[in-house]
């Protein structure tokens, strides 16, 4: 399964390559918000910068809703960097720019996905990933997860090279959980990747060993 880290901040981005366990990033326009990215130029050389830093898939999400603007966005964003997956909401004019970029060779990100119909139409419109969200979904009384498994099902019925990339991604179980469930991706906060680091009996266990080497070697 890979990880992607799903923050717009780069020193979170950094922190979480260095860990040598990151295939990618996530970033949306709330998040670019949080980071005071504003500005064409600014957002540009703020995706270059991410590029910079991870080698693999980043996303980078479209403003414009409609097709026009969207295929527009989209190119220039797919020509900052061969890494930049343009990320699509799963609307009408949305799956019909996917189409558009997939057959242009331009990866995607289906973003916004909530149910198994709508992930079905972001595969069989060619995207590269589909992002249906877990957290949001058990925001409000949905099990998130059972959504991620419908999909992986979906899928492997009928072999869409579709990945699916569980979003939304709030907690350690739930990456767990995603993974059990055979999810392509996870993207999340860095604190939900070191999280899988913490176990109570791995530092007694480090304290221990460390104490019994020092009565002899003191
Ligand atoms: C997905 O790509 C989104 O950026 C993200 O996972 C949303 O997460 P949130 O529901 O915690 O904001």
């Amino acid at each position: 399964m890979k990880f992607f880290v799903d923050t717009a901040n780069l020193n979170e981005i950094r922190e979480a390559h260095d860990l040598g366990v990151l295939d990618g990033v996530t970033t949306n326009p709330s998040l670019m918000a949080k980071e005071g990215i504003k500005g064409y130029d600014a957002v540009m050389a703020h995706y270059k910068a991410i590029c910079e830093i991870v080698d693999g898939d980043i996303s980078a999400e479209v403003i414009a809703t409609d097709y026009e603007g969207m295929i527009s966005e989209g190119e220039n964003l797919a020509q900052l960097h061969p890494n930049i997956v343009v990320k699509v909401p799963m609307t009408k004019d949305g799956v019909k720019a996917i189409r558009y970029f997939s057959q242009k060779g331009i990866k995607t990100n289906c973003t916004l996905v909530f149910s198994a119909g709508q992930a079905l139409l972001a595969a069989k419109a060619g995207a590269t990933y589909v992002s249906p969200f877990v957290g949001r979904l058990d925001d409000v009384a949905t099990d998130g997860l059972q959504l991620i498994e419908q999909i992986v099902g979906i899928y492997a019925n009928y072999g869409y090279q579709t990945q699916v990339l569980a979003a939304s991604v709030r907690h350690v179980m739930h990456l767990v959980q995603c993974a059990e469930i055979g999810a392509d991706v996870v993207t999340c906060p860095l604190n939900v990747i070191t999280g899988l680091l913490n176990h109570p009996l791995t530092d007694i266990g480090l304290a221990k060993f460390l104490a019994d080497h020092k009565k002899v070697n003191a």
